[in-house]
């Protein structure tokens, strides 16, 4: 029994300072230049932005800006914005568990400013004309300055306090192609929402706002694939049949919260055709209410609709979206909420596979693809 001197010193148990806290946290969410991007682009939608700019350059490593025309942020609660565990979104349990943001953490504005210089330019409707503010997040120094309804997120020099960090990125031209997938994700999701994506001042996407013809009763499918044509091409839609489950319902009706009584389960989208399946999944997007995620049971599910009619190890293209209440799957799994757990997995599987299923089932028009008998 003379173990002691294998034991380790003991050291002092102490509260981390808030810098370094923050720095711990920003592991997490903040993996490369594309998580930033997401996280802002996140904002701008919860904001209610309907045309979003994102600014590269050196593939974000260097600056990343995202500009938007929503709500913008208050002068009193803009330095609060950039503090740990401040959010607007939600302010008890009840809201967390029926959230219907993107965000609601509120970690990203204070995580991304303990790696990078971060400055806000914001300025809100009932300011007056002109009467925005910037605030530089290192210093905490407010100023009056000029622009119209919006914020606007500048990151300069990502992971610049974090060398070890910063080796693990890759080429600019990687990272990019990575910020561009993040807005991609998001520009699926939102049609009605423009975004223009800049890199070192060069144009290099952009898809403009797609407005559904509300008298139309496909509307929201209409706009869907307008903006898929336009994000994925036109090849994607032609090879492609459209999602509507279940069929005595309209996707993308249902307001986001409501009120009376629980949103019921809907699965809508475009499924490519079984001849438009690639060699990897690199075109099956996935979102549940509106959030892309990477989930097992979608994927499983929408695999397996396919299962007659395709073989070997072709993967299926698609872009599905799964509209569920919001009690009834978690988003609070992952800190950057690409995963969620639902509380019946089994209901969502078969929503999904049915929604496929009988998508690709159904006849069609003659001049796309050929379908399967
Ligand atoms: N682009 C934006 N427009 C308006 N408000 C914003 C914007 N970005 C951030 N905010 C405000 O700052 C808060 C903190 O943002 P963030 O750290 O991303 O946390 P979260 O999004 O989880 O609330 C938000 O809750 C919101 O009130
Ligand atoms: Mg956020």
């Amino acid at each position: 029994m003379n173990a002691p001197d294998i034991l380790p010193a003991r050291r002092p148990i102490r509260e981390l300072p808030d810098e370094l806290i923050s720095q711990i946290a920003a592991g997490e969410v903040v993996e490369r230049p594309a998580s930033v991007v997401r996280e802002l682009v996140d904002n701008a939608l919860d904001a209610g932005a309907r045309q979003i700019t994102v600014r590269l350059q050196a593939g974000g490593i260097r600056l990343i800006s995202v500009e938007d025309d929503g709500s913008g942020i208050l002068r009193d609660e803009l330095p609060t914005a950039l503090k740990r565990h401040a959010t607007s979104k939600i302010a008890n349990l009840h809201e967390l568990e029926s959230v219907d943001t993107m965000g609601f953490r509120g970690e990203a504005l204070a995580a991304i400013c303990s790696i990078a210089e971060v400055s806000v330019l914001t300025r809100t409707a009932d300011a007056p004309e002109g009467h925005g503010w910037l605030l530089d997040g290192r210093s905490g120094e407010l100023q009056p300055t000029a622009r119209a309804r919006g914020t606007t997120v500048e990151v300069r020099e990502l992971f610049f306090s974090t060398p070890a960090r910063r080796k693990f990125l890759k080429s600019e031209g990687t990272e990019l192609a990575h910020c561009i997938e993040a807005v991609r994700r998001h520009a699926l999701a939102r049609p009605e929402v423009g975004f223009a994506i800049w890199h070192d001042g060069k144009l290099v996407a952009q898809w403009r706002a797609v407005t559904p013809d509300l008298a139309s009763g496909e509307a929201h499918l209409d706009a869907l694939r307008r903006r898929l044509a336009d994000v994925l091409g036109e090849d994607f839609i032609a090879q492609a049949v459209a999602v509507s489950w279940p069929a005595d319902t309209v996707p993308g009706t249902a307001a986001p919260s409501a009120g009376d009584g629980p949103r019921r389960l809907r699965v809508w989208g475009f499924a490519g055709v079984p001849d438009a399946a690639r060699a990897r999944p690199d075109r099956q997007f996935a979102y549940v209410n509106g959030r892309f995620v990477r989930d097992k049971v979608i994927t499983h599910a929408a695999r397996s609709a396919y299962e007659d009619v395709l073989h070997g190890h072709s993967q299926p293209v698609y872009a599905l979206y799964v509209d569920i209440d919001p009690t009834r799957v978690d988003v609070n799994v992952h800190p950057t909420k690409i995963e969620v757990r639902f509380r019946d997995s089994r209901e969502v599987h078969q929503a999904v596979h049915h929604a496929v299923e009988g998508a690709l089932a159904a006849p069609r028009a003659p001049q796309a693809g050929q379908m399967p008998a």
